[in-house]
């Protein structure tokens, strides 16, 4: 039987797992990044931990056909490179030839959220689902478009980065870690949510935000649940531009299913009504015919079960 192992690259944690042919997540391992140590470490904790996790598994080394890793940021996939990741801290690191080298193994790298699509269009939220698009809201606004069932990932593996879409008008907009400004995730991450949160306690607005200490998304869910008109606002915007993006998507790739993921999808059906009623307004209506908008359910081992999934899937 032969399995395949996934790699969840994250800023503080590294998590493998290692999957059957169907999608099954059938063990995992955690360990600490060791960002602060740089790429070289990074990249040697993740081939430690590959190793670990069969030794102590049922599988043998030999019956691994195959490895992949799902990281945060702009990457140049064809060539296995990661161009830019700020949360690592990462320029020009050839992820996939150091990983081959380590492992003595075949090694795909893709974007965290373009294996989280694959994770979720394998087995969850999106099976049976040839065309979807997966959006993931977390301290980014990730993306992963897959089309006729595989992450379509463009010239040079610039597809689906969603987050970044300018969409905010120019007198709202404000600046990005990508560099430009009124990108998506400005508005529609975590991060977007408890800036938004922190302005209106700042100004001064009449909000139950204002004593909390350290806001965080969820406070501003809780509160948005008590009526808070404040946090109902927030999280309205957030939703408006997460559906106006849908909408300008919709008309590109015409996807059967849009799954939201990530932090922020936990807050639920005050979230999904709103970007539901928002795609309703915005998007044609024949881009809307047979199309649904649903949270997505793999959870934190989406990641991790795609990136397994590169090597049968992309
Ligand atoms: C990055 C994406 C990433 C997303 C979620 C964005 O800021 O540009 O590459 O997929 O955050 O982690
Ligand atoms: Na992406
Ligand atoms: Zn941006």
């Amino acid at each position: 039987e032969q399995v395949y192992l996934g790699v969840d690259l994250g800023g503080t944690t590294i998590k493998v797992g290692i999957c059957d042919v169907e999608g099954n997540l059938l063990t995992t391992y955690e360990g600490p990044t060791g960002t602060e140590h740089g790429a070289d470490v990074v990249l040697e904790n993740i081939a430690q931990y590959a190793r670990k996790i069969v030794s102590e598994s049922a599988y043998t080394w030999e019956q691994v056909a195959g490895i992949g890793a799902g990281i945060a940021g702009f990457m140049d996939i064809p060539e296995g490179f990661i161009k830019l990741s700020p949360n690592l801290g990462w320029r020009n690191v050839p992820v996939k030839k150091i990983l081959e080298e380590k492992l003595g193994k075949p090694v795909k790298i893709d974007n965290d959220a373009n294996v989280a699509a694959l994770g979720e269009a394998w087995a969850g939220a999106g099976k049976g689902i040839s065309n979807l698009v997966c959006y993931t809201l977390g301290t980014g606004v990730g993306g992963g478009l897959i089309i006729r069932d595989r992450i379509y990932q463009g010239f040079s593996g610039m597809a689906g980065e969603l987050g970044h879409i300018p969409l905010v008008p120019d007198l709202e907009a404000i600046d990005c870690g990508c560099g430009k400004k009124g990108c998506l995730e400005t508005v529609s991450s975590a991060t977007g949510i408890i800036r938004m949160a922190k302005e209106a306690v700042e100004r001064g607005e009449h909000t139950s935000l204002a004593l909390v200490e350290h806001i965080m998304a969820k406070d501003v869910f809780d509160a948005a649940k008590t009526g808070d008109e404040t946090a109902l606002r927030i999280i309205n915007r957030a939703a408006l531009y997460l559906a106006k993006s849908m909408a300008v998507v919709s008309v590109i790739v015409n996807p059967q299913r849009f799954v939201v993921g990530g932090g922020v999808s936990k807050a639920g059906d005050i979230l999904f009504d709103a970007i539901r009623k928002y795609y309703y307004e915005c998007a044609q209506e024949t881009a809307q015919e047979g199309v649904d908008i649903v949270p997505a359910i793999l959870g934190n081992d989406a990641g991790i079960v795609g990136a397994a999934g590169l090597n049968l899937r992309s």
